[in-house]
């Protein structure tokens, strides 16, 4: 019995398999709406489409492109410094649930970051997962891990800052690490959970916050 020939295609960092030559035409839409408050694009063009590259750190512009058609929630992190007991924050797209029993969940924190120290040495942290009128959030958090100015804040019983008005917020204790390249995860356990009132959420995709077309 015979097979057919398959193509075998090598990643390259170049172009070398031209795009498809049936065009699809505009694929369906996403529903999700952008809401005007976009994050720095790493260029201006936008990278050719259609060919099979591999990432290049050089030049990581059409790799973080290509991630950036994922469309992920938008979670805020706090925790306390371990010295000092000042809360802290940080704006986080990588959240994931790992385990339903036991309950853990991720989230990937970047060795580069000037708060990698203080979250990866957290005894207990809170995952905040917020609501399409929350964007401004997810900028403080992102532009500053310690600008509380205005947020009526609480303590949990392991000292963790938590935030009013979020979809749903997971209070964790830290349960382990694991190197990732360029970043930790960070995997908690949840000890205890709360549903704030259902609203839509906060979806982060190429580059920009928006949300669900009909939620509003
Ligand atoms: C939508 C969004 C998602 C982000 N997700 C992550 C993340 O998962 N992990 C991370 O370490 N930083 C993430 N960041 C970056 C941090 O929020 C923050 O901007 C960064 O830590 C700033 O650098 P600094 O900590 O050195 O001040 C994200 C930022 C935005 C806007």
């Amino acid at each position: 019995m015979s097979f057919p020939a398959r193509r075998r295609i090598e990643p390259e960092s170049a172009a070398i398999v031209p795009p498809p030559l049936v065009s699809r035409g505009p694929g369906p839409s996403l529903g999700v709406q952008a809401k005007g408050e976009s994050m720095p694009q790493a260029g201006k063009h936008l990278p050719q489409t259609g060919l099979n590259l591999a990432p290049d750190p050089a030049d990581p512009r059409a790799y973080r492109t290509a991630l950036g058609r994922f469309a992920t929630g938008v979670t805020v992190v706090t925790a306390s410094e371990a010295d000092s007991g000042k809360p802290l924050g940080i704006t986080v797209n990588s959240f994931a649930s790992v385990s339903l029993d036991p309950a853990l969940v991720l989230w990937s924190a970047a060795r580069t970051s000037i708060r990698h120290a203080h979250f990866s040495l957290a005894s207990a942290f809170a995952i905040h997962v917020l609501g399409a009128g929350q964007a401004d959030l997810a900028l403080r958090f992102s532009r500053s891990a310690a600008n509380f100015d205005g947020l009526e804040i609480d303590l949990n019983p392991q000292g963790v800052p938590l935030l009013p008005g979020a979809l749903a917020r997971f209070e964790c204790l830290a349960e382990t690490q694991h190197e990732g390249g360029d970043h930790t995860i960070i995997i908690g356990r949840v000890v205890r959970f709360t549903l704030g009132a259902p609203a839509a959420p906060l979806v982060f995709a190429q580059g920009r916050f928006g949300h669900f077309a009909g939620d509003d």
